[in-house]
């Protein structure tokens, strides 16, 4: 007779290598008699952790290894995960023993009992649940989190922060080309795809103390945070790169002023201040969107960044042009008062920046 395969366990994995025997041993114990695989994703981990699972792998055909080259993030690694196995629920746990692994199969139970339960989420807010020896800092931040996230969640889940679920995979695969990817957030993304809420059971558990590697969670991740939940609330309306460009934009002209501002104090005419500014300023917001706006596609090196650099003064300077010349015929021909015809100017100026520089330059 055959069995079916029923729950893949999707484990991201970056520098965790210490972890993984003790991970696939804690499974094989935790799902005794249920048919499941585990699948790690891992980002090229400098530590090895990839052999080490493939080294689990070879003796035991239920491990299996998504080896990523040249990409980074614990959300994107579940979506690939999750879209990578044919069993009909899959469970996404922390690679670093912190997840309590004894509730898969209690995961995996009321899936199979209950057929209008789409997701089961482990959570640390529910009775019974903790966040076990987290310090004030840690439960300060997560506490903030989660309230931020009550701004694009319906329904009242106890635990949206939560790493540690099990999903219908048609629900998995029906919304993974609906998700930002960014970040860490995989489950308050999947919750806040679904036009039809998915319907939710939670169990408690208590976030265990990590006793190898580290956390990655950094002010990154934080940042990521953010920007993943500014793009579900306003996403659709003002992309979040283009919105990042033109924040950027603004503290740009702060820094052309103090350029300008300090140059002529040192005793230079205006026009070389102003010339002075303007490299400035296109220097600093290049530095900062090569850092931001287009991390995933960062330039690096002194030959790329040079001709990086070169490519965006180019843009910018045809789009100052554009900006002057549509304020300036706003102004003269339309009657456009003088802040507004400013404005206009400036809006179209940042347009044609970011739609060139997103394609001449980081393109
Ligand atoms: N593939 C991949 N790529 N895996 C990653 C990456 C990455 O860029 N970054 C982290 N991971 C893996 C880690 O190796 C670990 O197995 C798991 O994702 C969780 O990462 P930690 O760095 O240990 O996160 P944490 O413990 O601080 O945060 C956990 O708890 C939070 C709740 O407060 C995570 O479960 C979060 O998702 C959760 O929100
Ligand atoms: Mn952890």
């Amino acid at each position: 007779m055959t069995q079916l395969l029923e729950i893949a366990v999707v484990i991201p994995t970056f520098n965790e290598k210490a972890n993984v025997p003790t991970l696939v041993a804690k499974l094989d114990q935790a799902l005794a008699g249920r048919r499941w695989e585990a699948i790690f994703v891992d980002d090229d981990s400098p530590d090895g952790t990839a052999e080490a699972a493939r080294e689990l792998g070879r003796i035991d055909a239920r491990v299996r290894v998504i080896h990523r080259i040249g990409r980074r993030g614990l959300s994107s690694a579940c979506i690939e995960g999750m879209c990578a196995t044919a069993a009909p629920v899959v469970a996404v746990i922390d690679g670093d023993l912190q997840h309590d692994e004894t509730l898969l199969p209690k995961m995996l139970d009321l899936l199979q009992r209950d057929p209008d339960l789409d997701v089961v989420v482990g959570s640390r807010f529910v009775d019974g649940g903790g966040t076990g020896e987290w310090d004030r800092d840690r439960v300060a931040k997560s506490a903030f989190a989660t309230k931020l996230s009550r701004k694009v969640l319906k329904g009242d889940l106890s635990d949206p922060m939560s790493g540690f679920f099990a999903i219908r995979t048609v629900h998995a695969r029906r919304l993974a080309p609906e998700l930002s990817a960014i970040g860490f957030k995989i489950l308050l993304d999947l919750m806040t795809a679904s036009d039809v809420p998915l319907r939710f059971a939670e169990l408690p558990y208590t976030f265990r103390v990590r006793t190898e590697g580290e956390s990655k969670l950094d002010h990154v991740v934080a940042m990521e945070y953010l920007i993943a939940l500014y793009d579900r609330m306003f996403g659709r309306f003002v992309p979040v790169r283009f919105a990042m460009f033109s924040g950027i934009g603004v503290l740009g002209v702060g820094v052309h002023m103090g350029v300008l501002g300090l140059a002529m104090l040192a005793g230079a005419a205006f026009l070389l201040a102003q010339i002075l500014g303007a490299l400035a300023a296109m220097t600093f917001n290049f530095a900062l969107n090569n850092a931001l706006t287009y991390r995933d596609r960062r330039l690096k090196g002194f030959r790329q960044l040079l001709d990086g650099w070169v490519s965006f003064c180019v843009v910018c300077s045809v789009g100052l042009v554009a900006n002057v010349g549509i304020a300036a015929f706003v102004h003269d021909f339309r009657d456009g008062g003088a802040a507004a015809s400013a404005l206009i100017g400036i809006l179209v100026g940042a347009v044609w920046n970011y739609a060139l520089s997103s394609k001449f330059v980081w393109g």
